[in-house]
């Protein structure tokens, strides 16, 4: 967070939200999902977002990945200098692959779109397919993998993609804990090999403080940034990083932040139950 006195910025920032608002009419009226979002991020920063359930954290991510449009204010991708390189690639909670497609078709869907050849993009496609451990799962569907593997297959298919920007939401959410270990391991290792400009939502702030070079946290409905730590622990990162206590002091104080909006978010469910 720019602090007084501090030098000016001397990196153009990748993504830029600045006063982001996003408002849904409904049946009841206008329903304000983001009130206003500032936030810059880095070229190669690895952000983490946490905030309570319904503080409108997916419809901000919507909002960068151009699939829905800000009713005021701006939240947008820097475009990089090569037009050809896709903005962004979303991984979402639930596994957003081709079912009718294998987990070889599904990882060069991206190159196929951008026109690659179809010996070209199979060679990248099995490349990160190799980098999270599927080598011997290309010919298989969807339905035959686990939970686990499917999110694999969905990172592997967002990397192929080689975005400007890699978009996920709640990735790891749907998988049982030791699944998301492994998996947060496997983020940590592609993440130090590729230094893609990330911007990561999670529910866990173990996961956030573990993955995030920052982590921001939003406010309860209708979503501000309330505030936001950078998380200053050495990389390469691993699960060991969890049991130091720079990371037990980091969750503690991301915690402290957080509470009072989780609060603030079940009185409001309680509210809507009442009316
Ligand atoms: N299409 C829509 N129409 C009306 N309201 C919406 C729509 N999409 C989201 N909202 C509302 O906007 C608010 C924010 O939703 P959003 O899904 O962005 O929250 P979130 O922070 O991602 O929550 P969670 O942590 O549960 O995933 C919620 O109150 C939600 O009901
Ligand atoms: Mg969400």
């Amino acid at each position: 967070m720019a602090t007084a006195g501090a030098p000016a910025r001397t990196v153009a920032p990748k993504i830029v939200a600045k006063g982001a608002q996003k408002r849904f009419p409904t049946r009841r009226g206008w329903v304000t999902a983001v009130e206003s979002v500032d936030l810059e991020v880095a070229e190669g920063e690895f952000v983490c977002v946490v905030g309570p359930s319904g503080c409108g954290k997916s419809t901000f991510l919507r909002i960068l990945a151009g699939l829905d449009h800000a009713t005021a204010g701006e939240a947008r991708i820097v475009p990089g200098s090569d037009p050809k390189q896709p903005l962004n690639a979303v991984v979402f909670q639930e596994y957003a692959i081709f079912p009718w497609k294998t987990v070889l078709a599904n990882v060069a869907f991206g190159p196929q779109m951008r026109g690659v050849t179809r010996a070209e993009r199979e060679a990248i496609a099995r490349a990160w397919i190799a980098k999270v451990g599927l080598e011997r799962f290309e010919d298989y569907y969807p339905a035959q993998l686990s939970g686990g593997m499917k999110q694999r297959v969905s990172i592997a298919r967002a990397l192929a993609h080689d975005p400007q920007v890699l978009l996920m939401d709640e990735p790891l959410g749907a998988l049982d804990a030791q699944t998301r270990a492994v998996l947060q391991e496997e983020l940590l290792r592609l993440w130090e090999e590729t230094r893609k400009t990330v911007v990561y939502v999670t529910h866990s702030i173990d996961e956030a403080v573990l993955l995030g070079d920052r982590v921001v946290v939003m406010t309860a409905h209708p979503g501000r940034v309330k505030t936001e730590f950078r998380i200053d622990l050495p990389r390469p990162r691993d699960l060991t990083t969890t049991s130091t206590p720079a990371y037990a002091a980091l969750t503690g104080a991301v915690w402290a932040a957080l509470r009072d909006e989780v609060r603030a978010a079940m009185a409001q469910d309680a509210e809507e139950v009442r009316s």
